[in-house]
């Protein structure tokens, strides 16, 4: 076991509840650093949860986080997010520069407004995900796509050590989707730690290289290979998994479901 200052993040007996239902319990988990991580879970599984209560927005009810051996928010700079598209705000009147250069305001401190710099580093974020030609346009104007390229150009500006991306590929078409894989594995050759929500159980074994189960507890985590089972997913989904069993090939055994979705 790597010592925790190796780990990227350490969760420890987690609880987690709105208004007191619990909708995270006892999360315990252990995610080493330069991987590409998958969180894979039905619907209201507490996936985005989770990753809110890594980056202080959601309070526990009882448990610990450590983020490299150390409270979450003391690494909160080191920490990149996107947010689940589908839950921000794009009629906000702002365009794709200064959204992309909110991402530089963690490095530039409160009362420093950005300069030649932080454009430059910006504009060479949006470089990078294809939307230099897009700056001065405002935000309500772009598609689902290219919100979530702007979104990632925010993260890629920001430089993190560690980042949390909610459902990046929800939505988004082909082209997209393989520029942000690139763009994932850019950023693991870099030596960074990518952990992302994902929908799709067909590109598990593509896109990750450890994966986290999760409903409410922690179905299993561990390397793709060992923990993407079909096993695994008949636990964690129960009865709705339905035809997609067959994702996790090996067992020849039928999976028996249960009508619902
Ligand atoms: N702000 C909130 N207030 C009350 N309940 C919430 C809130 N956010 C999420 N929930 C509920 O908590 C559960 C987990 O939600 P979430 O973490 O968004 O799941 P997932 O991302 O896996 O779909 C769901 O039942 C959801 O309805
Ligand atoms: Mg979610």
């Amino acid at each position: 076991m790597a010592a925790e200052s190796e780990l990227a993040l350490v969760v420890r007996d987690l609880t987690v509840a709105y208004q007191r239902r619990p909708v995270l319990k006892d999360v315990n988990l252990s995610l080493p650093e330069g991987r590409l991580i998958g969180i894979v879970g039905p619907n209201g599984a507490g996936k985005s949860t989770l990753m809110k209560v890594v980056l202080g927005m959601v309070p526990r009810l009882s448990g610990e986080v450590w983020v490299w051996g150390r409270p979450p928010a003391a690494a909160r700079q080191e920490i990149g997010y996107v947010p689940q598209r589908t839950a921000v705000d794009w009629d906000f009147p702002t365009d794709v520069l200064d959204v992309v250069m909110m991402g530089r305001y963690g490095t530039l401190g409160l009362l420093r407004w950005p300069g030649a710099r932080e454009r430059e580093l910006a504009m060479a974020a949006l470089e990078r995900v294809g939307m230099a030609e897009y700056a001065r346009r405002q935000i309500s104007q772009l598609s689902g796509g290219q919100q979530q390229r702007v979104f990632l150009a925010r993260a890629l500006a920001q430089d993190a050590r560690l980042y949390f991306m909610d459902e990046p590929f929800a939505g988004v078409d082909a082209a997209t989707e393989r520029a942000i894989v690139n763009l994932l594995r850019g950023l693991k050759a870099r030596g960074r730690t990518v952990v992302v929500v994902h929908h799709d159980l067909q590109t598990v074994r593509e896109y990750f290289d450890w994966l986290v189960l999760l409903n409410v507890r922690v179905m299993a985590a561990g390397p793709v290979e060992r923990v993407f089972t079909a096993e695994n997913l008949t636990r964690t989904y129960g009865g709705r998994l339905g035809s997609l069993a067959h994702v996790a090939g090996a067992s020849p055994a039928p999976l028996r479901t249960s009508g619902g979705d």
